[in-house]
């Protein structure tokens, strides 16, 4: 990995690595595995450092060959010291970057009428883990996107960590509310009726609630249905990003 960008004035760096968190268009990402994902999925990513370009091209040899000479134009190398300083949280690949984030139009996908293909929505997550972990899912089985309510920011760089920088694979957007749809609407709780994967209709909305709380009742009243994962006696209940993981994979894997 080349070491061109290392001109790059360091106060400079940790200014703009500060400014992207807070930034609602930028986001950074932690780690090579988020930084592959957002490059094959076609993000724009402004920046790349760190602090041990040795281990970064031995990672990237391994991991993702195809980005090794993107990453030799962008790599801008800098002292430990300063790598530290550029965010809460040193991933282990040594290496953080900045991206452009590409907000869905959240009530357009609401509404879409094309593809069949299933849309998550997320009431009120809470912990960011699980919500990245969902888009990571939703992208793997190819849902149609993952919305999401409530105070949570689905791009928070903590839930692009969770997802592995899946979050450029699909529509990932925010509802303040949720206008009315002509999709089918599939509440998913337990004590729901046991889901049956053949019988889900197109482009219906799949929604999750809150790790604690569930799905509101207005979200329960309007649904057409209330489905369940079925659970040996004693269990509460499944995680919410396990749950999202299930249902997808079932559908996917009794589909055409
Ligand atoms: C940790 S659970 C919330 C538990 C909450 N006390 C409740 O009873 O809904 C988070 C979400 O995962 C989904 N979930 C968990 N277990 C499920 C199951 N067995 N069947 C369907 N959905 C489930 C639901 O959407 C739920 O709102």
């Amino acid at each position: 990995v080349s070491t061109e960008g290392s001109q790059q004035d360091p106060s400079d760096l940790v200014r703009h690595f500060h400014a992207a968190g807070r930034t609602s268009g930028l986001v950074v990402l932690q780690g090579l595995h988020a930084l592959r994902h957002a490059l094959r999925f076609g993000a724009q990513v402004d920046v790349v450092v760190t602090a041990d370009p040795q281990e970064l091209e031995r990672l990237a040899r391994a991991y993702a060959p195809e980005l090794i000479s993107e990453l030799q134009q962008r790599v801008v190398v800098v002292a430990q010291e300063v790598f530290k300083q550029l965010g809460p949280y040193v991933p282990h690949t040594g290496v953080v970057s900045i991206a452009h984030v590409v907000q869905a139009d959240a009530v357009g996908l609401w509404a879409a009428e094309n593809g069949a293909a299933p849309l998550i929505l997320l009431e009120d997550p809470r912990n960011l883990g699980n919500l990245g972990a969902v888009i990571r899912v939703a992208a793997a089985a190819q849902a149609a996107g993952v919305l999401s309510t409530g105070a949570a920011d689905p791009w928070d760089p903590v839930a692009v960590r969770g997802s592995a920088g899946l979050h450029f694979a699909l529509p990932v957007g925010h509802l303040q509310e949720l206008p009315p749809t002509d999709r089918p609407l599939l509440a998913f709780a337990p004590g729901g009726e046991v889901l049956r994967p053949e019988r889900i209709p197109a482009r219906a909305v799949l929604a999750f609630g809150s790790e604690r709380a569930g799905l509101s009742s207005e979200l329960l009243d309007r649904a057409d249905e209330c489905l369940s994962l079925p659970m040996r006696d004693g269990v509460s209940s499944l995680n919410l990003a396990t749950s999202v993981a299930a249902v997808l994979y079932s559908l996917r894997l009794n589909g055409p």
